[in-house]
């Protein structure tokens, strides 16, 4: 395991002062240009999720880089993958919650009728700055009633703390960090 972890992150590239001054970014994408990574990435994901949370009946994904983790191990697991996504996007009745990002804010989205009370529901995206996406998602799903067993996300930027802001009861469990 700690082997496939060194090898992710070897092929994960950080960029300087984007997409505005003072920002690093960790681009995922970087790491997915080669399908030996992709591979490596999705099997340990899923095998994650095996260990960690064999219950989880959906995983939502946050939009955007979000989506591309949530729905490959969702068809892998066979369970339900689940948008939550920026304002506007999503027909039919929605919950909204306002958030603040590492650069500005925003507003995410849920479908109200797409959850059912007690769904053991794991938040999934790549990664973890100020934690306020992950703590609006989890808001979002409590309005939903939904129960949030935990999220997963593939980098955490531990330096900026964003566990703080998630609510305490919410496990959260990150492939890499960076200081
Ligand atoms: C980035 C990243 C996470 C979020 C992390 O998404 O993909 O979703 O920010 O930041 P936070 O912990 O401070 O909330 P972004 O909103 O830039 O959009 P994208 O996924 O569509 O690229
Ligand atoms: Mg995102």
């Amino acid at each position: 395991y700690t082997k496939k972890v060194d090898e992710l992150k070897s092929k994960i590239k950080s960029f300087p002062d984007f997409p505005k001054e003072g920002i690093l970014f960790w681009d995922i994408f970087s790491a997915l240009s080669d399908g030996h990574t992709c591979k490596l990435l999705q099997s340990l994901l899923v095998e994650t999720i095996r260990n960690k949370y064999p219950d989880v009946e959906a995983v939502v994904g946050l939009e955007s880089r979000g989506f591309l983790f949530s729905f490959s191990v969702a068809a892998e697991l066979g369970i339900a993958c689940l948008p939550i996504r920026k304002k506007g996007k999503l027909p039919g009745e929605v919950l909204s919650y306002k958030y603040d990002l590492e650069y500005g804010s925003d507003i995410l989205e849920i479908q109200k009728d797409s959850i059912r009370p007690g769904l053991k529901c794991l938040i999934i995206d790549d990664l973890i700055a100020t934690g306020g996406s992950i703590a609006a998602a989890a808001k979002l799903l409590r309005t939903c009633k939904a129960n949030v067993i935990g999220t997963l996300v593939i980098i955490e930027l531990t330096g900026l703390n964003g566990r703080r802001n998630i609510p305490e009861a919410i496990h959260v469990h990150s492939l890499i960090t960076y200081d």
